[in-house]
């Protein structure tokens, strides 16, 4: 009983009595974007810095982010095209100088972080147009952006074209946290303090990472 199929609305979404089934290959773009956002969540948000040829700042926001190593320390982005099909400034930025800056979205910094995603004209300063300042980076070219508190400088490793989408992997040469986050008698960073916000489902979703609970590994 337990999978018998009682309705059909779409081709390529099944409902089971216990259970919606979706087969990848046959729904649209959109449906697997919105099965993919609603159901692997929350998902931490790199807020991406790169410089382009002439130097300008660009900056813009990514939640298909994570980290997937610390030895070495890489960290992947999923970055997809523009609209016009063209590539996004930060691919143009990591494939042309190999640089970025992954500065973590605090709940203070996150209605800023939403404006950066408007698809400004290439060359045209995001962190200008929103009232954010930079600050020089330790390793790389590309600066930190002030206002945030935890900084990751970054290399490229690779970029991978998957379709529509660019897959870049980097390495992690240089990790900031500002002092105010920092216990140095604990010699612990101050997660909790420091209220990074994470992206969940539906245009405009957001979650505050302060409802903890911890379970003791055997
Ligand atoms: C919270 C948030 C998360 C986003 N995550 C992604 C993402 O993972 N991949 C992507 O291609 N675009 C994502 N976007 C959209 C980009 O930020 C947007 O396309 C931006 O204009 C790209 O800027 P750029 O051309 O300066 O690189 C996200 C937007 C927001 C607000």
């Amino acid at each position: 009983m337990g999978s018998m199929v009682f309705l059909l609305p779409l081709w390529g979404i099944v409902f089971r009595e216990h259970a919606m089934e979706i087969d990848f290959e046959s729904v649209t773009a959109l449906e697997r974007y919105q099965f993919l956002t609603h159901t692997v969540v929350p998902r931490p948000i790199a807020w991406v810095t790169t410089v382009n040829s002439e130097g300008k700042v660009n900056a813009a926001p990514f939640s298909f982010f994570n980290v997937f190593g610390s030895n070495p320390a890489v960290v992947a982005l999923g970055i997809g095209a523009r609209r016009d099909d063209s590539p996004k400034d930060t691919v143009r930025n990591i494939s042309d100088n190999g640089e970025f800056v992954i500065n973590m979205v605090t709940e203070k910094l996150a209605e800023k972080m939403v404006q950066t995603s408007f698809e400004y004209a290439h060359g045209e300063s995001e962190l200008e147009a929103v009232g954010l300042s930079t600050v020089p980076s330790i390793s790389v070219a590309p600066p930190r952006i002030a206002e945030s508190p935890v900084h990751l400088e970054c290399r490229r490793l690779s970029i991978q074209e998957i379709g529509v989408n660019r897959l870049i992997l980097g390495t992690v040469l240089h990790g900031g946290v500002d002092d105010e986050f920092y216990d140095t008698d604990s010699e612990r960073i101050l997660t909790d303090k420091i209220g990074t916000v994470g992206r969940m489902h539906g245009p405009a979703g957001y979650t505050r990472t302060h409802d903890l609970f911890e379970i003791e590994r055997p």
